[in-house]
């Protein structure tokens, strides 16, 4: 995709005072795609793409998966699994600004929703994680969210003689914890929410939308927000500066180390305040907003965006129907359109 290299060669820019020139680089990615996307409001190829079909999946491994994501042994104290901080019924969110990890240990970032994390190009804020099979091996580590470790965990369910049996018939070399991995990551290929209204747009049904909801969408392609969200999952597929046109951080104050993002991955000057760019998809019911949770609303982080993002300021009224845009991002689960997190409901069991 052309934005995601030059997005990838704005990124890599190496040498000393690489964050601004990195972040002159990136202004004029952003006005660039900006002005060609402006232009190409009226043609057909459309910088968003419907979510395909669930793939097939092993039915024995998927419902592995389903039972191990729902499974409070994965955390040292019983007490946490990973629908606690990602809630299907809630927009796969715990709607915290952080979670909450074993203890009531306050973790340091938001947690994304984990519907249609399948189809990012890699996980965690900082992208760390490379696939969602590594991914899994994450939080179980963490001591801050299950706080636990294989060894203790592989203890625990080698005791449930029928949950043995089906990773038995599951996998040749039954349980194991790249097995629980690979049925975990299983099943969350599972959680994708197709069926989205502007997904029914894209595929031809014009009357999907509203007029509102349609000029919001030509407002998000002609302000340029494409430029970083963008394919299957409007987001997901690269690394951009969080205040690529003015000190985010500065302005917020109290910088943390999560806040370095991907630069504590690659411990390059240029990857400071860099993050993965995150999937607008349900984006409607999985507030509160960045990494930080610094965005109570949608209309909060749309602003923020129009100020760090593209450095300029837009009518409130553009904003509105950007808003109302955002809103036909949200797709279905199992049928159903997913739901709001209500802080004061998603509490851990
Ligand atoms: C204590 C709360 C908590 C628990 C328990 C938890 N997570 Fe998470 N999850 C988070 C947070 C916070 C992040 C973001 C961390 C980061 O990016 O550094 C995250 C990130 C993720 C992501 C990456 C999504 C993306 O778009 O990058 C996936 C996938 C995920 N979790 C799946 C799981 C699975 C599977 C489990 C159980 C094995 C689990 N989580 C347990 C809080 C939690
Ligand atoms: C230069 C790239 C870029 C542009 C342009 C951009 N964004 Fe973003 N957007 C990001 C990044 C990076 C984040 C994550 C920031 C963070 O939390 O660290 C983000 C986060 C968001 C979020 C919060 C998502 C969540 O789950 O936390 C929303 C909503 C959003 N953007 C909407 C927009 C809109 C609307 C526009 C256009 C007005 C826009 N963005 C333009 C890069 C961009």
């Amino acid at each position: 995709m052309l934005s995601r290299n030059r997005a990838a060669a704005a990124r890599s820019m190496p040498g000393e005072g690489q964050r601004s020139s990195g972040r002159a680089a990136q202004r004029l990615l952003v006005a660039l795609l900006g002005a060609a996307v402006g232009a190409a409001v009226a043609q057909a190829d459309e910088p968003i793409l419907p979510i395909p079909p669930a793939p097939a999946l092993d039915a024995r491994k998927l419902a592995l998966g389903q039972a191990l994501f729902h499974d409070k042994r994965l955390s040292n104290d019983n007490t946490l699994s990973c629908a606690s901080c990602h809630d299907l019924s809630r927009g796969g969110v715990d709607g915290r600004s952080s979670s909450i990890g074993i203890g009531g240990a306050k973790g340091p970032i938001n947690a994304p929703t984990v519907f249609n994390s399948s189809l990012n190009f890699r996980q965690f804020w900082d992208g760390r994680a490379a696939s969602l099979e590594e991914q899994a091996a994450g939080p179980v580590h963490n001591p801050l969210e299950m706080g636990s470790n294989w060894a203790e965990v592989l203890g625990k369910l080698s005791r449930d003689a029928p949950l043995v049996e089906q990773f038995k018939a599951a996998y040749p070399d039954g349980l194991q914890s790249r097995n629980i991995q690979d049925a975990i990551a299983t099943f969350e290929r599972s959680l994708t929410t197709p069926n989205a209204r502007i997904d029914r747009y894209l595929r031809g049904d014009k009357s999907a939308l509203s007029p509102d909801e349609l000029r919001g969408y030509q407002l998000f392609k002609a302000f340029g927000c494409v430029a970083c969200h963008q394919g299957v999952n409007v987001g997901g597929n690269m690394f951009q500066t969080f205040g690529v046109m003015g000190d985010y951080f500065t302005r917020r104050g109290s910088v943390t180390a999560a806040d370095l993002g991907r630069y504590n991955v690659t411990r390059n000057d240029a990857d400071r305040y860099a993050f993965k760019v995150p999937s607008l998809r349900n984006v409607a019911v999985t507030a509160p907003y960045f990494h930080d949770g610094s965005a109570r609303t949608l209309n909060e982080a749309v602003d923020v965006m129009f100020k760090y993002q593209l450095g300029r300021s837009a009518a409130a009224q553009d904003k509105e129907l950007i808003v109302k845009f955002l809103h036909t991002l949200t797709g279905e689960y199992q049928g159903r359109s997913l739901q709001q997190a209500d802080p004061l409901v998603a509490r851990r069991p």
